[in-house]
């Protein structure tokens, strides 16, 4: 009987101290959870093309602008902004079978209406696709962030270009912003826009995307530290 005591009060008291250790994870959640990050995070192989990394940061600022296919619009039915979304208009394997891909390279229609994608952006979902189209998500195995030599070309054009480009161009300035040039990211640098969007204290960007990395945060920071430059 009291053998059976103690072991209810131990019981109690492992509950009781587990709830108390419940802490909020380091790792800042994204702003809208809309990833499921559940499935194990690869380190990130360079023959492979990952959804989270590459394809959903392309489609989000490519496809799911304002007026597109995002949460509120969905343009002819279509929301691109989940993997449950998307899949539904890919065939795993098979890239010219996926509806995604062939509106892409223009067999039906020409998506995105602003203009194709790059070739390098097309070869990413092609081989996605070919590779299984999975929900995967890789990371750079916590390497060092490099803050060092930081320079608008080549640390933020290749962000932007994936991450932010598709919503904020000539033609589709979304919030009146564009970044498709250096002037139009010094703008938003200097009024104080670039960075309160990317860390969310503004509306939060990328719209219906993860957020940036802390890395990638970082080096806006840096550049915009250094004096912004066009270098
Ligand atoms: C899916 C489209 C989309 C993507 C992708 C996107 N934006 Fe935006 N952005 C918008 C819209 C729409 C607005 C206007 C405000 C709003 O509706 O939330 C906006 C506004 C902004 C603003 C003005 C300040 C603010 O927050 O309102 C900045 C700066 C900005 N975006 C930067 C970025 C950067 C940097 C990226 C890439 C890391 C990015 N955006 C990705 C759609 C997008």
């Amino acid at each position: 009987m009291k053998k059976a005591l103690i072991f209810y009060l131990s019981a109690v008291l492992v509950v009781v101290l587990l709830s108390t250790c419940e802490h909020k994870p380091d790792i800042v959640p994204a702003l809208k959870p809309i990833v499921d990050t559940t499935h194990p995070v690869a380190i990130c192989s360079p023959d492979t093309i990952y959804f989270t990394n590459t394809i959903l940061p392309l489609i989000v600022s490519n496809c799911a602008m304002t007026g597109c296919h995002d949460a509120i619009t969905h343009a002819e039915g279509l929301n691109l902004t989940s993997y449950s979304q998307i899949i539904k208009y890919v065939s795993p394997g098979n890239p010219t079978g996926s509806r995604l891909y062939r509106n892409m390279i223009g067999l039906d229609d020409i998506m995105p209406p602003a203009g194709p994608l790059s070739q390098a952006q097309l070869d990413a979902f092609n081989k996605w696709i070919t590779q299984g189209a999975k929900n995967n998500t890789c990371n750079d195995g916590g390497g060092p962030c490099d803050t060092m030599n930081v320079s608008f070309s080549a640390s933020l054009v290749p962000v932007i270009n994936n991450y932010c480009k598709g919503c904020h161009n000539a033609s589709t300035s979304s919030g009146s912003v564009n970044l498709d040039n250096y002037n139009g990211v010094l703008t938003v640098a200097n009024n104080g826009q670039l960075i309160g969007g990317i860390t969310g204290k503004l509306s939060a960007m990328p719209k219906y995307g993860q957020p940036l990395s802390s890395c990638n945060i970082s080096k806006f920071r840096q550049w915009i530290k250094e004096g912004a430059k066009n270098n």
